[in-house]
């Protein structure tokens, strides 16, 4: 059994096996209803157990499809119905419980250090379905996207993000790390990655440029990713920090500036980073990249659970 908490811990090569996995399955499955089945049913009678401490629309519903493509079921907990947060039941105690009656606990939450307690105690894989510091399994499965729809490995494509030094861009650049690709990031200096975070892109030598001129970030660029600039978790003054991101916005004067045929991605839900023009531009990718959060987090699943072809 394995855990998915973070990009940074997992090695390169099986982050690139379960890709391979997640591109066969998508092919074999093509004219397959949402609901069926995949062939040999690997996780028959396994249950996923999920539960949300934060908001999720994608992360829910591609968790769900994901377990039920592979044969098994999942069952999604309310935290504020269970003793763990109410009761004040410790998460030793929850974390055997999920352990006798679940096969794999996906967890969305907005403390990190819960993701290592439960860690201690599950005797079943844990998955990171987001916290204040990562979001692994959307990354994984945008590394997938872009190198569906470029056809070649992301390693030979320049990157770039555009918005806050968040949990989304600590696992771009996480992925940058593992699958070696160039990676601008494009932000008021204020919002740059935290010092721990440069400390790691030191130790790694790897091809990080920071800028605080958003043109200076996409030029050249393949791919231009961006999320909100408040998230979840942001408890800052919004009013402010939208203002400081004002000249920062993707519009089409700015993605003028990337290659002709450059995409651009959202893990969404979005805010007012991105003007509807590119949004709804054909370059945008977005939808497809939803959609295959699904394909990659079954072979997210498979890895977790020892199953991985
Ligand atoms: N991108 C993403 O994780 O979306 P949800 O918050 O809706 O799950
Ligand atoms: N950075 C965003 C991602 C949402 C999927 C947040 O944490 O709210």
């Amino acid at each position: 059994m394995k855990h998915f908490t973070n990009l940074k811990d997992i090695p390169a090569q099986d982050l690139r096996r379960i890709l391979i996995d997640a591109k066969k399955r998508k092919k074999a499955r093509k004219k397959l209803n949402n609901l069926r089945t995949d062939k040999g049913a690997p996780l028959r009678d396994k249950l996923l157990i999920q539960m949300f401490e934060k908001s999720s629309l994608r992360t829910r519903l591609s968790f769900y499809l994901a377990i039920k493509q592979l044969g098994g079921s999942t069952l999604t907990l309310r935290p504020d119905e269970l003793h763990l947060s109410k009761g004040g039941e410790s998460i030793e105690d929850t974390a055997k419980i999920l352990s006798n009656f679940g096969d794999a606990f996906m967890l969305r939450t907005d403390k990190d250090e819960k993701l290592e307690e439960f860690k201690k105690y599950l005797s079943i894989p844990i998955i990171n379905g987001l916290s204040p510091s990562s979001h692994p399994t959307q990354i994984l499965s945008d590394v997938f996207t872009v190198e569906e729809i470029k056809k070649k490995p992301i390693s030979k494509l320049n990157i770039t993000w555009i918005g806050d030094s968040n949990n989304v861009l600590n696992s771009l650049i996480a992925a940058s790390i593992k699958f070696s690709f160039r990676l601008n990031v494009g932000s008021p200096k204020k919002y740059y990655p935290s010092k721990e975070i440069i400390k790691y892109i030191k130790r790694k030598k790897n091809k990080i440029s920071l800028y605080n001129n958003p043109i200076m970030a996409v030029k050249g660029a393949d791919v231009i990713f961006s999320d909100k600039v408040i998230s979840m978790n942001d408890k800052v003054n919004k009013i402010k920090k939208l203002k400081h991101f004002k000249n920062f916005k993707i519009n089409q004067k700015l993605m003028n500036f990337a290659k002709k045929d450059c995409i651009f991605l959202h893990c969404l839900p979005r805010g007012k980073e991105v003007d509807e023009k590119v949004f709804s531009s054909k370059n945008s990718k977005v939808w497809q990249q939803a959609s295959n959060r699904v394909h990659v987090q079954k072979s997210i699943l498979l890895y977790c659970l020892g199953k991985l072809r």
